[in-house]
């Protein structure tokens, strides 16, 4: 799966994830996160972050938009934007890496923000040497 996008899609991507941020639940941290996740069907799902009053059941935008598009029958991500109302890009946190390997172990993930800075990386460079389905077929019968 080639990590490259085409510049009006990777547009898209940007803009979905944008206004993903915009239903973030996020009383407790203030921190709004937007997420798109462009899947093998080419369709794009979204999610945002929601908290919760029990701090550790939280989830983040991206998580919330992979497994939207997993609930939707998506098996394979070929990119991932996420977008902070900040002055700097927002990298997706080592949870939310573990759940795009899944689906996309080499997804293009673009990080932007408010200003111009801006990340664009792939999923194996942000979590190299990743443990993932591979690993399980690979077992030893006990
Ligand atoms: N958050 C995300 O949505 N994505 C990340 O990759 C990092 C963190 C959310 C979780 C929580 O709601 C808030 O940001 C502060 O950690």
């Amino acid at each position: 799966m080639p990590a490259k996008l085409s510049a009006p899609l990777c547009r898209r991507l940007e803009s979905a994830a944008r206004r993903a941020a915009q239903a973030s639940y996020s009383p407790y941290s203030q921190f709004r996160v937007g997420a798109a996740v462009l899947c093998g069907s080419g369709k794009v799902y979204t999610g945002t972050n929601v908290e919760n009053a029990s701090y550790g059941l939280c989830n983040c935008a991206e998580r919330t938009a992979i497994f939207t598009a997993a609930a939707a029958g998506e098996r394979v991500i070929r990119a991932v934007a996420v977008y902070t109302p900040t002055p700097a890009p927002t990298s997706p946190c080592g949870a939310c890496r573990q759940v795009i390997n899944e689906f996309g172990p080499t997804a293009l993930i673009i990080s932007v923000c408010d200003q111009a800075g801006r990340l664009e990386t792939t999923l194996d460079r942000l979590l190299p040497d990743a443990f993932g389905p591979g690993a399980l077929r690979r077992r030893r019968r006990a």
